[in-house]
């Protein structure tokens, strides 16, 4: 099974050369290795505890977008998506905030830091502080839950957020799993290799202290200004330079290859000037910058290009959603219950003999069907049909599909296709009790 890596990035500003250089540039790359499915989000309700002013946040929302596809993201291989459009993951947020201990929360490093500052005040220690900053990190859990990510690259930050989300797939998993798990335990990953760059002023890039470099904003011009603006020594032209010593350097290594940097390197030691320097590392930028922005200046120009990928994006996400939601919900005893449905779970003694189909219809009307085994436990549900025929259709074809063609295995699912549509979904280890079932009603 491939790995599946997760990660989202909240959308409360505009991405500057470090998000790049740290986060989107090695994500894109991860995307691209063979054996992984990557899942990466716009996380647009994690915006909403940050801040409150709309705009701000539909425009990052497009501006983050826009930097992901103009960046190389391949759109068609990473499942990319907005937070916001899956409405399983509040779904699963509340499930998950029902087994969640409170006491487990107030342990959290962002909560606790915003305890600490009001009582530094003298002030209510939960002044100001909102539920969604409070349960900040069950949101994150469903995240990431609800694709059980095997993944979830992130910076140092957020190491106690993945180890809250075990906690809680952990908790989940043993009330309600009988035995199975439902989630994956997620790893942090933490990669050292990727460049944490440094701002104008050598310390961490960060809009915080107000020495970023911006991406694409401001075009070339504004770039070139920002190298112009980065802090050297006052060496002279003609005096050798120590590269180590120089964050003009480190930025320069994050954008090139071994034998360049070590080119540079000398030329430093060698006494090259600043300001040549600093020419060089904007060429360097801007030539691998360059024809991303121009990409970026047309996505920002189309939002509705954008606003496709991104609908496309949740539509592929929520075929895998939407049939996990179905099992959890049945798991904690939000099953779907229908006025006509006979009752899956207490089989009668004349029909506990066989495995079945049995159909129905659900409260919203549409058609549905399930599969249950010969002691009348069920095996799966289908998705609703708006007719009672297709809903046949797909029963036949199940019972007509030998059963290795049947279903694609996708997040510990099996997923039943008939067509482009998904029909029906069961949980992997399912699998040999839906087989045998089967096998029975050919
Ligand atoms: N909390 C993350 C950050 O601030 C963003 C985020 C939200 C996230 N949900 C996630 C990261 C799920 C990884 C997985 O960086």
């Amino acid at each position: 099974m491939n790995t599946r890596v997760l990660t989202g990035i909240t959308t409360s500003g505009t991405p500057h050369l470090g998000n790049y250089a740290g986060a989107m540039r090695p994500s894109i790359r991860a995307s691209r290795q063979p054996g992984v499915d990557a899942f990466y989000f716009l996380a647009d309700y994690h915006a909403l505890i940050k801040c409150d002013d709309p705009r701000r946040v539909a425009r990052s929302r497009l501006e983050i977008a826009a930097t992901w596809i103009a960046a190389g993201l391949d759109h068609e291989t990473v499942t990319f998506y907005r937070q916001s459009d899956i409405p399983e993951i509040p779904e699963l947020c509340w499930m998950l905030s029902c087994v969640t201990a409170k006491g487990l929360m107030n342990r959290a490093h962002a909560y606790k830091g915003a305890v600490d500052q009001n009582v530094a005040r003298e002030v209510e220690p939960d002044d100001g502080i909102t539920m969604g900053l409070f349960s900040y990190p069950v949101l994150m859990a469903a995240d990431i839950l609800l694709f059980n990510a095997h993944k979830v690259p992130v910076g140092r930050d957020q190491i106690q957020h993945l180890e809250m989300t075990r906690d809680i797939a952990q908790r989940f998993n043993h009330l309600y799993g009988q035995g199975k798990d439902f989630f994956v335990l997620p790893e942090v990953q933490i990669d050292d290799e990727v460049a944490t760059l440094p701002g104008l002023d050598g310390r961490k890039m960060s809009k915080s202290y107000d020495n970023t470099i911006p991406l694409f904003e401001g075009g070339a011009k504004a770039l070139k200004a920002a190298v112009n603006r980065i802090v050297t020594d006052s060496r002279e032209p003609g005096e050798p330079k120590d590269p180590d010593e120089a964050h003009l350097f480190t930025i320069y290594r994050a954008f090139a290859a071994p034998g360049e940097t070590q080119a540079f390197r000398r030329e430093l030691q060698d006494g090259l000037g600043w300001g040549e320097a600093k020419q060089r590392l904007y060429d360097r930028l801007e030539s691998e910058l360059g024809p991303m922005r121009d990409n970026y200046a047309e996505l920002m120009a189309n939002p509705g290009r954008v606003e496709d990928i991104l609908q496309a994006g949740a539509a592929k996400a929520r075929r895998l959603s939407q049939p996990f939601m179905e099992q959890l919900r049945a798991a904690v005893g939000l099953r779907i219950t229908a006025a006509a449905a006979p009752a899956a779970a207490k089989p009668s003694a004349k029909s506990a003999k066989a495995a079945r189909f049995v159909t129905f219809r659900d409260e919203d009307g549409g058609f549905r069907f399930r599969l249950l085994a010969a002691d009348g436990s069920e095996l799966l549900l289908s998705e609703p049909f708006s007719d009672a025929r297709e809903a046949g259709a797909a029963i036949k074809h199940m019972q007509s599909t030998p059963f290795d063609e049947l279903a694609r295995a996708q997040s510990g699912i099996q997923v039943v296709v008939v067509g482009e549509r998904t029909v029906a979904s069961y949980a992997e280890d399912l699998a040999p009790a839906v087989k045998k079932a089967l096998e029975t009603l050919i």
